[in-house]
């Protein structure tokens, strides 16, 4: 049994001694030990409360625990649509966080932690066991958190008023960076030695956090897989029309914002997730540029490029992308009917998103990027060609651009990555059923960090290696500050991106090597690109 301060003094008399107990700022939580007793388990320990009340703003604080808390279930989720099921699933109390202790960890030996934020596009997705399972990297001696926070409408409803500024669902994340940093001692957990990581949506939250400026001390190393704040999914605009729009969906005609907002704050969280779905709106709820209200702390107030160049906090970072990123969308592109048509619209829409430009100007940056992508070709030959403008646009570069600008203003080492390899635990490529697709797509390398629990056949040899590979580089980053120390068995050095960028980075497949220049040409289209509408980007 693992040794927590706690229950050795609780356990004097108690009947339930073998259960790990630790005592939180809100009261004791019970956790579960796994069969080997090789890692302690507390799940779903509520770190914020949602304010039902008003359930699309900040946070309260929860209750101090009335005795024990069983921290023994991780299946309560925030509000969304089940992709697979296609039915809404989850509740509002939501605000749960995991926390995962392997052997060897004490009040003496505290371990190094790394915490996760979970990606799925700001309006979808769980920090639960099947998909991020700890043994991998806890069994490396860290610590590993997970939580959930607030999703679509109610984690990014933004009404440009006090009461609702947006980016709930950041402040969500902030409040349990602030719980991490409060508790996890009692855990046997370093808060002085924290790594931030996170996936997609995960990855641009984990910037936001280094940004906002009121994360300093609250983690100290960070890695973002496959999304920036400089990815064109991330921002939108704020809608303040959208609560009068859920309400007439849901039964009530008003031009008042303020009764629209209290006849959905009373609906059932399934039916507002519903009418957000059934009226388009999914996409709208995303991160904003908050407007500065009195006594109202913001997470962004400015343009991510803009804060980006008044970094506030220098720490140490690994960012990287997938080889074929929107291989994903293969299907899509290939049931286009009208190719050059559609390609044309695919084009500007993303364009249109991302750049502010007049209509002729828009009509010349299309031209450009679809003369250089695919010229004027028949669909069967470039389709290819759509998805690595899809991956560029959507993913590569935006982490590019990203990671020119921390190697200017972070004094810490930046480490990039390409992640490529093709076995058998590619998140989604099985998801998708595309596993005769060739590299890496957005987000298969969370197989190879996470024991995921729906893999039925036994991992090659191959797959073996790449997770002891990807575990030891990403955990010995959370306890020294670089993915490859002296000791390191992955055969390679990995070593941080240079000032002046040749974009050195590591290749990341069943061969690991430094390479320089990923995707040069492509790459330096869009360098060209941003010369010319650079300073008109939307965020
Ligand atoms: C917590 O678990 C213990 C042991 O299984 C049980 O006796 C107790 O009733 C549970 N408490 C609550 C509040 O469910
Ligand atoms: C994880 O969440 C899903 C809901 O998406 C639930 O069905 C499943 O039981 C949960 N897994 C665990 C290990 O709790
Ligand atoms: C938000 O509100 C402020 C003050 O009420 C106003 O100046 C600003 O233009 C508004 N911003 C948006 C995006 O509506
Ligand atoms: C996956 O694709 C294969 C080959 O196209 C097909 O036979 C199979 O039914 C698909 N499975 C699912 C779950 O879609
Ligand atoms: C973080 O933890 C590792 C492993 O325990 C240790 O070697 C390192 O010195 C710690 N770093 C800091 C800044 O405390």
């Amino acid at each position: 049994m693992m040794k927590y301060v706690i229950a050795i003094i609780v356990c004097i008399g108690a009947v339930t001694c073998i259960d790990p107990l630790v005592l939180t700022k809100n009261g004791l939580v019970r956790g579960v030990e796994s069969e080997d007793s090789k890692i302690d388990s507390f799940l779903g320990i509520p770190y914020a409360k949602v304010d039902v009340q008003n359930p699309f703003s900040a946070t309260l604080n929860v209750e101090i625990f009335e005795g024990i808390y069983n921290a023994t279930d991780d299946s309560v989720i925030c509000p969304q649509k089940d992709d697979l099921e296609q039915t809404i699933v989850g509740t509002l109390d939501c605000l749960r966080i995991n926390v995962y202790v392997p052997q060897g960890a004490s009040s003496t030996n505290l371990f190094p932690v790394m915490v996760w934020i979970h990606g799925g596009g700001f309006r979808r997705w769980n920090s639960n066991r099947s998909t991020y399972g700890p043994d991998f990297l806890v069994t490396k001696g860290v610590i590993l958190v997970t939580f959930n926070y607030r999703l679509g409408p109610y984690g990014f409803m933004s009404l440009n008023r006090s009461n609702i500024p947006g980016n709930a669902g950041l402040r969500d994340q902030l409040k349990a960076l602030e719980w991490i940093k409060e508790n996890i001692a009692a855990f046997n957990g370093d808060k002085n030695n924290i790594t931030l990581f996170g996936e997609s949506a995960g990855a641009a939250s984990v910037e936001f956090h280094i940004l906002s400026g009121h994360s300093k001390g609250l983690f100290h190393k960070a890695i973002m897989q496959s999304g920036t704040v400089l990815c064109d999914w991330v921002m939108n605009d704020p809608d303040t029309q959208a609560p009068i729009k859920l309400a007439k969906y849901l039964g009530l005609n008003t031009e008042d914002i303020d009764n629209a907002l209290k006849y959905i704050s009373k609906f059932d969280p399934h039916d507002v997730n519903k009418a957000t779905i059934d009226i388009g709106y999914e996409e709208s709820f995303k991160p904003i540029v908050e407007y500065e209200f009195e006594n109202v702390y913001t997470m962004i107030n400015d343009k991510p490029s803009n804060l980006l160049k008044k970094m506030f906090i220098s720490i140490p970072i690994i960012i990287g992308f997938n080889s074929k990123e929107q291989q994903r969308n293969i299907n899509y592109y290939l049931q286009s009917p009208d190719y050059i048509e559609s390609a044309k619209k695919t084009f500007k829409a993303k364009i249109d998103n991302y750049f502010q430009l007049g209509e002729d100007e828009l009509e010349t940056a299309e031209k450009l990027v679809r003369y250089f992508y695919i010229g004027s070709e028949d669909m069967k030959t470039t389709v290819n060609a759509m998805i690595e403008f899809d991956s560029d646009f959507t993913f590569v570069y935006p982490s590019l651009r990203h990671s020119r600008y921390y190697t200017q203003v972070n004094s810490a080492p930046v480490f990039l990555y390409m992640f490529d390899y093709a076995g058998q635990r590619n998140y989604m490529k099985n998801r998708m059923n595309l596993t005769m697709e060739p590299g890496a797509m957005h987000a298969d390398e969370i197989g190879y960090l996470f024991d995921q629990s729906f893999y039925t056949q036994p991992d090659s040899v191959m797959d073996r290696i790449i997770i002891e590979r990807m575990t030891s580089m990403w955990t010995d980053f959370a306890k020294t500050s670089n993915p490859t120390p002296t000791a390191t068995k992955v055969p390679f050095s990995w070593h941080p991106s240079a000032t002046e960028p040749k974009f050195d980075y590591a290749v990341l497949s069943d061969r690991v090597q430094m390479a320089q220049h990923p995707f040069y040409q492509r790459m330096a289209f869009w360098d060209t690109f941003f010369v010319t509408y650079g300073k008109k980007t939307r965020w």
